[in-house]
């Protein structure tokens, strides 16, 4: 496996392998990488000759006060995990290689971007969609791979994929959970035992409103209402939202039918977790 960290680097070694007739299949992470990423590096694996996992803590993406500087970083646990999983190249470049000095172009979207996480971190998918524009015209991948567990993201890029032509598709996996249901996230790493302890509020709140469901109840707001009312419950919890949306637009629905998104945005003590569950109705 190779570590590359400039851009043209990377486009040398991968004329060389489309000029062979290879798929490229990318994985754009920010590092630190749980089991999550790597059941995505395993299905790109799966899919593609070559394998491309990006280590990137994008700066654009994050909030003033958000956690840029403290995002973990562990480049050597990242590329040892990488081998394992079976990609061919990390590229991991800095924040200078990545971004020319004053940047002044970047990639925005209407509407789906000003609801859920969008809401709460104004500007948040602007810098998203910049930097994977950016991955998707160094790379030019076959295959992009994106977890559900940002499942607003993994809206976004989509939408961005087909509205600005890019030739590449995009390839969505599921959430993987801890043993006791807590999403992996990188952001885990924060918590305490006791904030760790009480994080498993979200997981338990989602999977009651899945039983809910299953029992029968089709109202919207009954069951986000319900799910506020068990995360606000839990004294380390503060909730940000609860949305019960349709999974296509992310808008609200009164009645739970067709593809529906259950999304949760909650602080555990100061780290700020998602989760979420998709069902069909
Ligand atoms: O999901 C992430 O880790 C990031 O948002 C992504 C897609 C790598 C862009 O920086």
């Amino acid at each position: 496996m190779k570590l590359i960290k400039t851009k043209a680097e990377l486009r040398d070694m991968l004329k060389e392998e489309r000029r062979r007739g290879k798929g490229i299949g990318l994985v754009p992470t920010m590092g630190y990488l749980h089991e999550g990423h790597l059941s995505l590096v395993k299905k790109a694996r799966q899919e593609n000759e070559t394998v491309v996992v990006s280590i990137f803590v994008n700066p654009t993406q994050f909030g003033e006060g958000e956690d840029y500087g403290t995002y973990p970083r562990d480049l050597n646990q990242d590329t040892d995990r990488c081998e394992e999983a079976g990609a061919d190249i990390v590229f991991a470049p800095e924040v200078e290689e990545m971004y020319a000095q004053k940047s002044a172009a970047f990639v925005d979207m209407d509407r789906l971007t000003d609801r859920l996480c969008g809401a709460s971190r104004p500007g948040h998918f602007r810098g998203v969609m910049t930097v994977v524009s950016k991955l998707f015209n160094i790379v030019r991948p076959d295959r992009a791979y994106f977890g559900q567990k940002d499942a607003q993201q993994v809206l976004v890029i989509k939408r961005m994929v087909r509205d600005l032509d890019f030739d590449v598709q995009i390839v969505e996996a599921p959430i993987v959970r801890e043993a006791d249901g807590l999403a992996m996230s990188s952001r885990n790493a924060y918590l305490n035992p006791t904030e760790r302890a009480a994080a498993l509020v979200l997981s338990r709140a989602l999977c009651g409103a899945r039983q809910r469901i299953e029992d029968g109840e089709r109202r919207g707001d009954v069951i986000g209402f319900d799910i506020a009312r068990q995360i606000s419950s839990e004294p380390l919890a503060d909730l940000d939202y609860v949305e019960v949306v349709d999974a296509k637009t992310l808008e609200p629905l009164r009645e739970i039918r067709g593809s529906v998104l259950i999304a949760v945005a909650a602080r555990i003590g100061s780290t700020r977790l998602i989760d979420n569950i998709k069902l069909e109705v």
